[in-house]
């Protein structure tokens, strides 16, 4: 069920000089298809077990040469985004200089698709980008793994970003393997909340409501996966966090009902929430119900993504 993180042709072929142009990235967005929550571990994080899935809807960002570290940005999130040293990207940026002795030299410009704080891991997107742009910039030359491993220092989920496709996380989630889906492409629509939810408090309300998990281990979903049927997969798709979700944000159990009733096969929170994913059979199914889902206004915006899709990649 599992297969080499990446094809030998793909490292092979991975320029090792640096770049002197501009250096795009694009990654995608994740979804969670399983996502089983263990116990507090004593570092603070839940045990986790969860299938990631990479979903078409992307986040872009440029490095260019430069003589000190800046980032700027334009679309989702534009203004509320801290652009200074907290930000993940200048997080990721910093530990891949301090990794490899190169100066932390670059300027990034960050285009936003993905939206903040939704469950749909943008900010993590955003630092793996950022470290395969620099990576390439710089010419450092690191394989996929080596960033992976930089990558498990600054987020649970961003060495799935780097990865891409569907991917089995186990330790607090950035212990990733890859898992053969044959090639299938699946059919999602999303409906984005207005205003975001912050995933430590999603997983604080998680324990003070007992830590109940009805997720067991996926075996069902895997099993789905191979047999390419969204209607067996519709079933299989589970998220220990939805409750907590609903819990803080109750309204949005209108928006599953609303995806339900427009025919979705199945609909859950994606993450920590607050955004919605439906299962949808086709790409039609999908622009369907994404046009229902708009006419029912029971949310700022709805998109329609395909997955699975690769991790950051240089454009
Ligand atoms: O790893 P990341 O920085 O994305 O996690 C954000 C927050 O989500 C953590 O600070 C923690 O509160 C929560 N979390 C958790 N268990 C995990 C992953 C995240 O409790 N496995």
């Amino acid at each position: 069920m599992t297969e080499p993180l990446f094809s030998e042709d793909e490292e092979f072929d991975r320029p090792r000089l640096a770049a002197h142009g501009p250096v795009r990235v694009r990654v995608p967005a994740k979804i969670n298809l399983h996502l089983h929550v263990g116990p507090v571990r004593s570092d603070g994080f839940h045990e986790l077990t969860t299938v990631y899935h990479a979903i078409g809807l992307y986040d872009e960002i440029t490095a260019r040469r430069g003589d000190t570290l800046t980032l700027t940005m334009e679309g989702e999130g534009t203004g509320e985004l801290s652009l200074g040293e907290d930000n993940l990207v200048m997080r990721a940026v910093r530990a891949l200089a301090a990794e490899t002795g190169h100066d932390a030299h670059a300027r990034l410009h960050l285009k936003k698709q993905i939206p903040i704080a939704a469950g749909l891991a943008g900010g993590s997107a955003d630092a793996a980008a950022a470290l395969v742009a620099c990576d390439q910039l710089w010419g450092t030359g690191l394989s996929r793994d080596d960033l992976a491993v930089i990558a498990a220092t600054l987020g649970s989920d961003i060495p799935f970003l780097v990865l891409g496709g569907t991917a089995l996380g186990t330790g607090r989630g950035e212990l990733v393997s890859p898992i053969l889906t044959g090639g299938h492409t699946w059919h999602w629509v999303l409906a984005v909340a207005e205003e975001g939810l912050s995933t430590p408090v999603v997983y604080r309300a998680f324990d003070e409501l007992g830590g109940h998990t009805s997720a067991g281990p996926p075996d069902g979903l895997m099993a789905a996966l191979r047999q390419r049927n969204p209607e067996v997969l519709a079933n299989e798709l589970a998220n220990d966090l939805q409750a907590a979700a609903l819990h803080l944000r109750p309204e949005l159990q209108q928006v599953l009902d609303a995806g339900l009733d427009a025919g979705a096969l199945a609909g859950m929170i994606s993450g920590s929430g607050p955004t919605c994913v439906f299962l949808a059979e086709d790409a039609r199914h999908a622009a369907l119900i994404a046009a229902d889902l708009e006419e029912s206004r029971c949310c700022r915006a709805v998109r329609t993504a395909v997955g699975p899709v690769p991790g950051a990649r240089v454009l």
